[in-house]
């Protein structure tokens, strides 16, 4: 039996120890009980409540609008429902970018009203001080390069990062930093898969990829996106598993007849 199969929970000790022994980390999102619950019997490493709840739960436009109070109404419901995964929570935009202290303010309370394991912050060198100051107070830090969605007005699109050398020259100092810096793991999004596999070869911290290639110690996925629940959203690097809003909509569609054709309720679903 592996390391991640004998856990009775999943830690950054455990995530740590994967790398090693060569087996990668699974993880998906999640925003609430129900979902958490079901991935978490399912066995999933990672849970993260991630900040694209303010896509597709809040309907926005980007990851920038959800507030501090919304992502702790997330991460405390998500938290209910596991008992093996590792939680992991996004710190919102606005939270964490002012300065070191108001970074730590925000991640102490994340956890405290929250129950989760780790928080993740985008960023490389001008975060660093705030993922030392987090860290100073025993929170977990995992942090995120590349494609970072709260910086998509910097950046203007959604597309590849890092394809100069430029960028991906800081990307690589920027993993290293973080890693010096002490976060337990880096996601690395939307970023050429040569380049994520140099930086998971460097560093000794677990690299997880989205839309990073598979030379990378993890996968991460937006579990709405891969239920097929959202349509709209379709980049080259999402497996779609299910068609799961056609499936919804079938059994809404049926229970409208039987309601309107009075075959619901029946006899004996009722009392
Ligand atoms: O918020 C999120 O879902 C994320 C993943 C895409 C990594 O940050």
């Amino acid at each position: 039996m592996s390391v991640h199969q004998k856990v009775r929970r999943v830690t950054t000790h455990v995530l740590n120890e994967m790398k090693l022994q060569g087996i990668k980390i699974a993880m998906l999102t999640a925003y609430d009980y129900s979902m958490a619950r079901i991935l978490d019997q399912a066995e999933i490493d990672v849970i993260l409540v991630g900040d694209s709840a303010s896509n597709v739960m809040a309907g926005n436009e980007s990851t920038l609008p959800i507030t501090m109070d919304e992502m702790i109404y997330h991460a405390k419901s998500v938290v209910k429902g596991v008992s093996r995964a590792l939680v992991v929570v996004d710190l919102p935009f606005g939270s964490y970018q002012g300065n070191s202290k108001e970074a730590l303010t925000s991640a102490i309370r994340m956890m405290k009203e929250t129950g989760g394991h780790a928080v993740k912050i985008e960023g490389g060198s001008e975060i660093i001080e705030s993922v030392q100051r987090i860290l100073s107070a025993g929170i977990p830090v995992m942090g995120h390069l590349g494609l970072t969605p709260q910086s998509i007005h910097k950046f203007g699109t959604y597309v590849v990062r890092a394809r100069e050398e430029e960028e991906a020259k800081k990307l690589i100092e920027d993993a290293h930093k973080l890693q010096d810096a002490g976060c337990f793991a880096i996601v690395l999004e939307k970023i050429p898969a040569s380049l994520a596999a140099k930086v998971a070869n460097e560093l000794t911290i677990p690299i997880i990829g989205i839309g990073a290639g598979h030379e990378v110690d993890g996968q991460v996925l937006v579990l709405h996106d891969m239920l097929g629940i959202t349509q709209e959203f379709s980049p080259r690097f999402l497996r779609r598993y299910h068609n799961l809003s056609e499936e919804i909509k079938g059994s809404v569609k049926s229970y409208i007849n039987d309601v309107k054709s009075l075959d619901f309720p029946n006899e004996k679903e009722q009392y």
